[in-house]
Formats: C-alpha cells, structure tokens, sequence
C-alpha cells in the first residue's frame, strides 16, 4: 500500500541513523523525501543506499536562518508543496558533569536540538498550507534527567514545549478553527 503517494516530506538529519530509516519507511509508502544535513558526503551515501528518484537532498545547517529558508525553498521548487515535516535533527554533544561542561558544546547542543527545531517550525510549518503533519525528535531525555547530559536534557525538555506551542497555535492557525490569541 502506498499511503503517503503525492506526499513530499523534509527530513532534518535526514542522513543519520534515525533519519535515513524514517526515509527508507517514508519512500517504501510512496511519498518524495527531502532528506537535510550539513555533511554533502554522508547525504549523498544516504541517497545511495536509498537508491530511489523520489529522494533528495539539501545541504544545510539547521541552526541558521537562511539555510532554514534555503532547505524549505528548495523542498517547495522540487517537490511543489510539504505535506509532512519530521524536524529531527540533533546532536548528544559532551558528557561531562555540569561544573565541567564546556560552554561552547552547551551553546551547540542548544543551537541543534533547540534553535533548529524552532527555525523549522518557524519557516517550514507556514509554508504547509494545506495542513499537514509535523514531527520532532525529542527522547527520553526530554522527559527525565540524565548525569552528564545536562546540556541535551536541557533541549529535549525544551523541545517538548516548541512542540506543545506549535500544536496550539499552528493547528488554531493553520485549520482556521478559532482566531488565535496569545492566551490559547
Ligand atoms: N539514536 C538514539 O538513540 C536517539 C534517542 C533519542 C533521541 N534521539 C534523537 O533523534 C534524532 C536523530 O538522532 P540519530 O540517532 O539519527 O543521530 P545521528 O545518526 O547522529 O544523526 C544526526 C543527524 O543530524 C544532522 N545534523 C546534526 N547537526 C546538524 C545541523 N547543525 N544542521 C543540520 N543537520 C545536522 C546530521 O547530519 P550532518 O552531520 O551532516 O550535519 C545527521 O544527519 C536527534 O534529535 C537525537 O537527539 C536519538
């Protein structure tokens, strides 16, 4: 069965582990698949192994804005619109206790997992306009602590909240179902 036939789809850290597998699931159903990363060589092995017409690939940093814009433009020029957008990209970064943590790794871990998935919502969800479905990669991290992880917790919480805002107001927004106001 192909259940997401005419269905086109942004994978953040779209060649990573998770990321690559979804695609594979996504493309097996039917959909067209814009895979993102920074690295061009892990997404041109990706799209490799995927070994279909129906993917592609954008490189792009996920914690800028204009290389936000970039992958949502070029997913809307090759595919036409975004029915789907799984906001997925992350990075673990140290383990070390937080008196010992590099500043420069929390700012990172914090521009990836957070800024990046907030970028996304920013720039891609507007550009759904009939609707659609929006995934983010939390973890068990964004329910409970872990020792040593203390910059990743931090965002995988975080991202919970992006997730509940976005649903609230994109889904009053986008659906038209009320006006939305600022005490939704
Ligand atoms: N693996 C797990 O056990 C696990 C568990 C819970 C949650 N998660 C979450 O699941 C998501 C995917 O994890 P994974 O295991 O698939 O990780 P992975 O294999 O390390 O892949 C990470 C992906 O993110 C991309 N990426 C990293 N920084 C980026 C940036 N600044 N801009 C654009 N792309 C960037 C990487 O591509 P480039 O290197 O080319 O940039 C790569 O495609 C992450 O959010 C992670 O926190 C993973």
């Amino acid at each position: 069965m192909e259940i997401l036939k005419n269905k086109n789809i942004i994978i953040t850290g779209g060649s990573g582990g998770i990321g690559k597998a979804t695609a594979k699931l996504f493309l097996a159903e039917g959909a067209k698949v814009m895979l993102v990363g920074r690295k061009e060589d892990k997404l041109k092995s990706a799209i490799k192994e995927l070994n279909t017409k129906n993917v592609s690939y954008c490189i792009a940093d996920v914690t800028k804005i204009e290389d936000t814009k970039k992958y949502t433009e070029a997913t809307l020029e090759k595919f036409g619109h975004i029915d789907v957008f799984f906001n997925n990209a992350g990075v673990e970064g140290s383990v070390k206790p937080i008196e010992q943590y590099p500043e420069t790794d929390f700012d990172n871990v914090i521009a990836v997992n957070l800024k990046g998935v907030w970028l996304g919502c920013k720039y891609v969800i507007p550009k759904m306009k009939d609707g659609g479905s929006v995934m983010i990669t939390s973890s068990v991290a964004g329910l409970k602590g872990f020792s040593g992880l203390g910059a990743y917790v931090a965002s995988k919480h975080a991202v919970v909240g992006i997730m509940k805002v976005a649903a609230i107001e994109f889904a009053i927004v986008v659906l038209g179902l009320i006006p939305f106001t600022l005490d939704q």
